[in-house]
């Protein structure tokens, strides 16, 4: 009996002891592969496929499994993909949201304890996350209204021969398209109110202003949202004058909007108003090239992209006040970028650059583009 008691817990350590050799085998494994679940709002807009591909690649060099997820624009598919990252043991979650509706699944990741960073667009009306990398939006709204200022001369411009601008806002549930536009209207406002600007159409003069705001507001930021309108306001308020500026917040708006000045015959030969955008897209440093783009804004979203993986290590460390190569904590008046209207997270901020016809090159020099986009812009 003895034998049999002393031979049962021989038997008893040696499973204990295997079970546990291959437990921190498994963990060994699961720490080498540590997986980050990847949500991107859409494809219709060209720069989040470059996203996304960034993304993966910065996190897979780092030694992580990284999963990218593409929701069309749809934010119930988005908490889908989300809650299946979170099922796939997902230890961190990068989103680039498409509306408010996210916070449901963000507050389903801060109860398994796992990390979200907001990604280029804030998380509004959540207290569950912390970090948000972006760009300077307001600048870049303000390198689109400046352009205008100086390629309309406003300066020197008087209210007897007054300029018209139509004005076009982003998504209405992206809370980047609120700082473009107050960016552009801080630069353009003063010339409206001496009267040398004259809006045609409806004008919201901040972001604050919800009522008008949502008639400039192109939902989802669908470019056949933006032509339509467009084409109405040439059939109406802007039927018996000449547009010189159209305020668009992006490059696919932009296009959207030569494409309906285009079917206009007065805007058909040399007039061609100013219009504005922003992402650097390679169809747009062509209309840029051929004069019907007037400018758009950089935002080098490799650079994002790698330094969100970077901040996702130090998070993924422990590391809560973190340092990250090529962005700037928002301090000052900037803090404010990081208000979800629950909490302040801390905003990361990286710098755009202004294009024109006079450096359309930059983000070619800075290999932004594909090879094939490169030969379309030979
Ligand atoms: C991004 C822009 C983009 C737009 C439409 C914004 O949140 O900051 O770069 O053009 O969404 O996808």
């Amino acid at each position: 009996m003895k034998k049999i008691t002393i031979f049962l817990f021989m038997f008893l350590i040696t499973v204990f002891f295997f079970i546990s050799c291959n437990k921190s085998n498994s963990e060994k494994t699961f720490s080498g592969s540590v997986f980050i679940g990847i949500a991107i709002p859409e494809t219709h807009v060209e720069r989040w496929v470059k996203d996304g591909a960034s993304l993966k690649k910065y996190a897979e060099s780092r030694g992580y499994r990284a999963e990218v997820s593409y929701a069309g624009a749809d934010q119930n598919v988005q908490n889908e993909q989300i809650r299946n990252f979170l099922k796939e043991g997902a230890r961190l979650i990068i989103i680039g949201s498409i509306n408010e509706g996210v916070i449901a699944a963000v507050a389903d990741a801060a109860e398994a304890k796992v990390p979200v960073i907001a990604y280029d667009r804030i998380i509004s009306n959540s207290a569950d996350y912390d970090y948000y990398i972006t760009f300077n939006n307001y600048e870049v709204g303000q390198f689109q209204g400046r352009s205008i200022e100086q390629g309309l001369d406003l300066k020197n411009s008087v209210a007897d021969a007054p300029k018209n601008i139509a004005l076009f806002a982003g998504a209405p549930t992206d809370g980047n398209a609120f700082f473009f536009y107050d960016g552009a209207m801080d630069i353009l406002n003063p010339y409206i109110e001496k009267g040398v600007l004259r809006v045609v159409g409806p004008y919201p003069k901040t972001s604050n202003d919800r009522y008008n705001f949502r008639y400039i507001a192109t939902e989802n930021w669908l470019g056949d949202l933006a032509k339509a309108r467009m084409k109405k306001l040439l059939s109406t308020d802007a039927k018996d004058v000449i547009l010189d500026a159209i305020l668009a917040p992006n490059d696919t708006l932009s296009r959207a909007i030569i494409d309906a000045c285009l079917g206009d015959p007065k805007y058909s030969n040399s007039k061609f108003p100013l219009i504005t955008g922003q992402d650097a897209e390679a169809d747009s440093i062509l209309a840029i090239k051929n004069g019907r783009q007037y400018m758009t804004v950089f935002k080098d979203t490799t650079k994002l992209a790698e330094a969100t993986i970077i901040l996702a290590d130090h998070i993924l460390s422990g590391n809560v006040t973190p340092s990250i190569p090529g962005a700037t904590l928002a301090s000052g008046d900037l803090v404010s970028m990081g208000d979800t209207g629950k909490k302040v997270v801390k905003a990361f901020l990286l710098e755009p650059i202004f294009i024109n016809k006079d450096n359309w090159n930059i983000p070619v020099q800075a290999g932004f583009f594909t090879p094939e986009e490169e030969i379309k812009l030979k």
